[in-house]
């Protein structure tokens, strides 16, 4: 068991801002992060993934963990589907890309997702109509109150949009989940964009479908290795009734996709657009020319930089729409 001390935590985030962790360790299996847990009981603790969807504002008084726990196995299979498990430290896009490899579909739409196989289930990332959840069977976790191993089935696991328990009760390390994937693909039409971007191919394959995924998100989404950003920071929003019918009276064309009874969801990309915030910039912080939903660090190391502007478009889209955008981003 390694325990390093006065860890710089810029690398390890892809916002870039910088911070320092009082201890910090990566264990490479259960048995090691059990015996971390029972080394340091009351320690204040902090879990990482890949650090794409959080940032830091100020150091950090305790012990930072970072699963580097690894590894994609094949559980079970049948004439039809697949179980596959994969640790924690395994990179979520290829995971996705050895998945498109054998023909296994059910994760293709998350390709290009950056990020860490721990932290999909968290956040039940999600992509052009697909969540992770809906192929999700089982997430094995430690549990830091207990120190045990504890898994949950897909059902105990309380997903909705980017939401779970894990992300409520921040109680639990992943450790790997398991994953049910089908070994036929017929393509269904879930996405506009993504429809469009295959208009040209009767009937898209995995592969092509990964492409064209790729190349959407290429063109969108700025690449944090060379403009750090955390990918959307905001979620959508969603609208009660009224809500959405006070705000269609001053903007006709806001996108709205049904989401519940009487619930609507529209675009924060859009809100932030229409609020004038696209492609601005103040000092090192900003919002994106190719997409509004993502704020980018022109250079700060200072995560206190990116709050002040976070809280900037907050109230400007407030104001001009009434609508408070809740960050989707992770902020310590
Ligand atoms: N739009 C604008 N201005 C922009 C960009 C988008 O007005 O600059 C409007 C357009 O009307 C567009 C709509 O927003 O049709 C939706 O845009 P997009 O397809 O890019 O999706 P999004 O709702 O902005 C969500 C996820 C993304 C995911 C895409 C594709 C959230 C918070 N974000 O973004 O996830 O890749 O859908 O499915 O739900 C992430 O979580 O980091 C992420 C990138």
């Amino acid at each position: 068991m390694h325990i390093q001390h006065h860890i710089q935590l810029r690398p390890y985030n892809s916002f870039r801002t910088k911070a320092v962790a009082r201890l910090f360790c990566e264990p490479q299996s259960v048995e090691e992060l059990t015996e971390i847990l029972k080394r340091y009981p009351t320690e204040k603790k902090l879990i990482l993934g890949g650090g794409c969807n959080l940032f830091f504002t100020e150091d950090f008084e305790g012990l930072v963990i970072r699963p580097a726990i690894k590894g994609i196995e094949l559980i079970r299979e049948t004439e039809q589907e697949v179980e596959v498990e994969a640790g924690a430290a395994e990179e979520w896009d290829r995971f996705v890309d050895q998945c498109v490899s054998k023909g296994f579909s059910g994760v293709e739409n998350l390709s290009l997702i950056p990020g860490s196989m721990g932290a999909s289930p968290v956040q039940n990332i999600g992509a052009y109509g697909t969540e992770v959840k809906d192929t999700i069977v089982l997430v094995k976790t430690v549990d830091m109150q207990t120190g045990e191993p504890k898994a949950f089935t897909a059902g105990q696991c309380g997903f909705s949009y980017r939401d779970s328990l894990f992300k409520r009760s921040r109680r639990y390390i992943i450790t790997s989940v398991r994953f049910r994937l089908q070994k036929s693909f017929t393509y269904r039409e879930k996405y506009a964009d993504l429809s469009r971007e295959l208009s040209g191919i009767a009937t898209p394959t995995l592969t092509q479908v990964r492409e064209a995924i790729i190349r959407i998100r290429t063109r969108k989404l700025p690449d944090p290795d060379l403009l750090p950003n955390a990918g959307s920071f905001f979620k959508n929003p969603v609208l009660p009734l009224e809500a959405k019918d006070v705000l269609l009276k001053t903007l006709p064309d806001l996108p709205l996709f049904p989401a519940g009874e009487n619930r609507w969801k529209t675009s924060a990309a859009y809100l932030i657009e229409k609020a004038g915030y696209k492609g601005k910039r103040k000092g090192m912080v900003g919002i994106s020319g190719d997409h509004a939903l993502i704020i980018v660090n022109y250079g700060t190391d200072n995560g206190k930089e990116i709050v002040a502007f976070m809280k900037e478009v907050q109230n400007e889209v407030f104001r001009q729409c009434g609508v408070m955008l809740e960050p989707e981003v992770w902020i310590f």
